[in-house]
């Protein structure tokens, strides 16, 4: 009687890790989340003592984007480098594909921008560093800010126009999230 329910459960176990073999020879990003979306590679540009450089970082990380910081002392020269004008400036300059996400961007418009591509532009800005943007959150108060398409003529217009904590980019739905 023993001996039969010991065999069973021997029988169970040999299942069991049968099955976690499986389980475990599918590809990690099969179970690392709801979405087969793949990752995507950012270097970010920021100096070392930069804490909601950090932030936004988690925040973008967050979105299937894996980051490789560069720490820098001087980040004009980046931002010249990329052509970021004074005006568009902020924090940290995002590289992706040579195109450039300067500041504390929403990480849904950053993977819109990807998928969309549009012509004749250079990446996205949002300028300064707005209250309640992502990796700059103050509690309850909240800036509204425009996100800002950055075209190669040196022009931008809004791309995106964030007007509380709550909002969401209604064009994201249709992206692998
Ligand atoms: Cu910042
Ligand atoms: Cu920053």
């Amino acid at each position: 009687m023993l001996n039969r329910a010991t065999r069973a459960l021997a029988g169970l176990i040999a299942v069991s890790a049968i099955l976690m073999v499986v389980a475990c020879s599918e590809k990690p990003t099969a179970s690392a989340g709801p979405s087969n979306a793949k990752i995507i590679q950012m270097e970010v540009f920021k100096q070392a003592s930069c804490g909601c450089c950090g932030k936004w970082v988690d925040h973008i990380e967050s979105a299937r984007f894996e980051v490789k910081t560069k720490n820098r002392q001087n980040l004009n020269a980046i931002k010249e480098e990329f052509g970021i004008q004074p005006r568009y400036q902020s924090c940290h300059t995002g590289v992706v594909d040579g195109y450039i996400f300067e500041g504390h961007i929403p990480a849904s418009l950053v993977q819109r921008f990807l998928k969309e591509k549009p012509g004749d532009a250079i990446g996205l800005a949002v300028p300064g560093m707005p209250v309640g943007s992502p990796g700059m959150e103050m509690g309850e108060r909240f800036d509204s800010y425009d996100v800002l398409l950055l075209k190669s003529d040196g022009s931008s217009e809004v791309y995106a126009h964030i007007d509380g904590p709550g909002w969401t980019d209604q064009t994201s739905s249709a992206l692998p999230q």
